[in-house]
């Protein structure tokens, strides 16, 4: 029977680059649906870019530009690396689109109708510099229960605690590093405490909807009374507002998941394919989100509350994966392991060894996954080189060679008690339910086990001794040179098939080589595709993963400075390494003019004696020289400063100092995280001016 399916991925967030993680959900879902595209279902699969939010808008600001012409850049990049991975959406879109816009506005017209959409005043901290409200995320400070400093406004990196932001000791904005505020502002609310909400979502998670872990997790949450959840945000935003209330937008949260609609309505007016099919409320077509754990809350609550009480259809499943791990630890940009899709695909060129690897190690649960990366390389090796590819290598040259690239007529088994090609048929079964259920371990596991069977047969025929005795050459002998090799060929072929949702790129390099066309699911079982088919002489399928290619790898992705922040959390991608510290009293333009900034060309700079920190540097000002002494020795050898221009006040007090007089000092930004000497644009000369 044919099934109509409608798949997803997580919308990754549009302020920064696809990595090694994100990757395990697209690879998991691209593989499942090209295992159901294969079986001859219509399995539609479609994606698109998260676009809204505080940290999109302000990074945006950071560069300058509109945040639409960011997200069309991150759009662009993100589609590469998905193409280059082989992740074949049939549409990959934006939640900043129209039709994402129409179907959020309406799902919460109908919320509102319902009577599920309430407002409400709350207090939130507010920052007077920006002049905007602060998500939790953007605000720092002290944790309230182990006083560690520099602490997010939602819990603490260092003892773990969780609280609120309004916890937090001497509150900072991370966004100007001003001192909040405490401000009210009329938010509006999803009643999701709600008998109704309530209700159908105890009824909802316990149906088979989820894996059992997350059923259960979700069964916790359920035990108390659900919170109503907050779905506005105050102007500035970057987002959709909300109809009917200016200033007010719609949390990023709220439009994400319309997302999935908005991108699948595009595919319908691109291919004319009747989107009411897949989304009112009696569907019979499948529903299927793969996500990753982390976002199971927004999936298996609101979202799901949300189709229910908008009249439309809810998911058929959700399938979570868990976090990629990367030897054994979390991804780390200082060891290099926080590995982006664009340097795998710079170094290692080869993505579908990162596909197998990733489908060896995935299976239907909740569990994380882990690439080591030695065991990568031998993995892929031995298995995909040394045992897959090798059936094909040891095999094909004796057809070119001996037979003009013909295969047998007959392929029937020539050795009484020898069923490798009918063993080979009969896993499809399993593998098929492997498949299904995302078992991908198991159908690695199997495929290889196969893969070994009939290596084993190579090994017993032994054609390779075989072609010196002419008997053998003859293609009527049952165990001739011509038919053993082709029985080989044959089970490269059944073992290509399976393998093709992993490897589709191979897959077709595989059809291509024998003269056959795609492989089809079904393709595997029939027994006459070969026979006295004429395939083109062999060239390497694919070559040997070379550690060394690893290893630049890792060394490119290296962060040479202290670690930073590691987390997929799109705030803290946002944010630069500054300790943001509050900006000070407001002076006078008569109190800044007092300062005479000058700049200064260093002409002779040398180590003190005795001074840890120090270094003493001859300055030129144009109208004469200046010592001065700058504690700048940990980030500069000497000789690196000299002939550089800067920044100095040239009417500071002259200081005695212990190794002698300092006539000034030079500028430089530094927050304890390193020290960066100001330098002018070229053509500024010693003496002009800084003003
Ligand atoms: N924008 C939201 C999803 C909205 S869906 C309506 C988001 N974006 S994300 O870019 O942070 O993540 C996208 C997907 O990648 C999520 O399912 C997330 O779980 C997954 N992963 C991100 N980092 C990951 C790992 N390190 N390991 C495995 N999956 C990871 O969340
Ligand atoms: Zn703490």
């Amino acid at each position: 029977m044919k099934r109509k399916l409608l798949v997803t991925s997580a919308l990754p967030y549009a302020n920064g680059s696809i990595h090694l993680g994100h990757l395990v959900e697209y690879i998991q879902t691209d593989i499942w649906v090209r295992f159901q595209k294969m079986q001859g279902h219509e399995c539609l699969y479609v994606c698109a870019d998260d676009t809204h939010g505080t940290p999109i808008m302000l990074r945006a600001e950071k560069e300058g530009i509109p945040p639409e012409e960011l997200i069309a850049r991150v759009w662009q990049e993100h589609f590469d690396d998905f193409s280059a991975f082989h992740v074949n959406f049939d549409h990959y879109g934006s939640t900043n689109s129209g039709e994402t816009r129409e179907f959020a506005c309406s799902i919460y017209g109908k919320l509102k109708a319902a009577n599920l959409i309430e407002s409400r005043t709350i207090e939130q901290y507010y920052d007077p510099v920006k002049e905007m409200f602060l998500p939790d995320r953007f605000i720092k400070g002290e944790c309230p229960k182990c006083g560690a400093k520099d602490q997010y406004g939602d819990n603490c990196e260092v003892c773990g605690a969780a609280y609120t932001p309004s916890e937090l000791r001497n509150p900072y904005s991370a966004v100007s590093g001003a001192k909040p505020e405490l401000r009210n502002s009329e938010h509006y609310f999803f009643r999701l405490s709600d008998e109704r909400c309530q209700q159908f979502l105890k009824e909802w998670t316990t149906k088979g909807t989820l894996q059992p872990e997350a059923s259960n997790k979700m069964q916790e949450w359920l035990k108390g009374e659900l919170s109503d959840w907050d779905i506005s945000r105050d102007a500035p935003y970057f987002g959709f507002e909300i109809p009917d209330a200016p200033g007010k937008y719609f949390y990023v949260w709220l439009d994400a998941p319309v997302g999935y609609m908005g991108s699948f309505k595009k595919l319908c007016n691109e291919r004319g394919i009747d989107f009411d099919e897949y989304w009112k409320k009696d569907s019979t077509a499948e529903l299927y989100h793969f996500i990753g754990k982390d976002i199971l809350y927004f999936h298996a609550l609101f979202w799901p509350a949300m189709l229910e009480h908008a009249d439309l259809r809810t998911p058929t499943k959700l399938f979570a994966h868990g976090f990629l791990t990367v030897n054994g630890e979390k991804m780390s940009k200082s060891r290099g392991t926080f590995i982006t899709a664009r340097s795998y695909v710079d170094h290692v060129k080869n993505t579908e060894y990162l596909r197998y690897y990733y489908a060896a190690k995935l299976n239907g649960s909740m569990e994380d996954i882990d690439l080591n990366l030695e065991d990568f390389v031998a993995k892929v090796n031995s298995d995909l080189i040394g045992k897959y590819i090798n059936i094909a290598s040891r095999s094909a040259p004796f057809i070119t060679k001996y037979f003009n690239g013909q295969l047998s007529a007959d392929l029937s088994q020539p050795v009484a008690g020898d069923n490798l090609l009918t063993e080979l048929r009969v896993s499809h079964v399993f593998l098929q339910q492997w498949y299904e259920s995302r078992e991908y371990s198991q159908v690695v596991r199997e495929i290889m086990r196969l893969a070994d069977r009939a290596n084993a047969y190579v090994n017993e025929q032994a054609p390779w001794d075989r072609v010196k005795m002419s008997q053998y050459m003859d293609p009527g002998h049952p165990f001739s040179v011509q038919k053993t090799c082709s029985i080989c060929i044959e089970a490269f072929r059944i073992l290509t098939v399976y393998l093709s949702p992993l490897l589709p790129s191979l897959s077709r390099n595989v059809a291509d080589f024998l003269n056959v066309q795609p492989f089809e699911w079904g393709h595997a079982l029939s027994a006459h595709a070969l026979c006295n088919a004429s395939i083109k002489p062999y060239q390497h399928l694919m070559t040997r993963l070379d550690p060394k290619l690893i290893e630049a790898m890792v060394e490119a992705n290296r962060e040479s400075l202290k670690p930073a922040p590691e987390s997929h959390s799109p705030a803290r991608h946002a944010e630069t390494q500054v300790h943001h510290q509050p900006i000070l009293d407001t002076i006078s333009i008569e109190d800044f003019s007092k300062i005479d900034l000058r700049i200064a060309k260093i002409v002779h700079a040398e180590h003190v004696e005795g001074a840890e920190k120090l270094l003493k540097l001859t300055l030129d000002i144009g109208s004469g020289k200046r010592t001065v002494f700058a504690g700048i020795k940990s980030a500069y050898a000497p000789e690196k400063l000299v002939g550089r221009h800067t920044v100095m006040v040239a009417n500071l007090a002259p200081r005695k100092m212990k190794f002698g007089l300092s006539e000034g000092m030079v500028l430089a930004a530094g927050d304890g995280n390193g020290l960066f000497l100001l330098s002018p644009d070229e053509g500024a000369a010693p003496g002009m001016k800084v003003k």
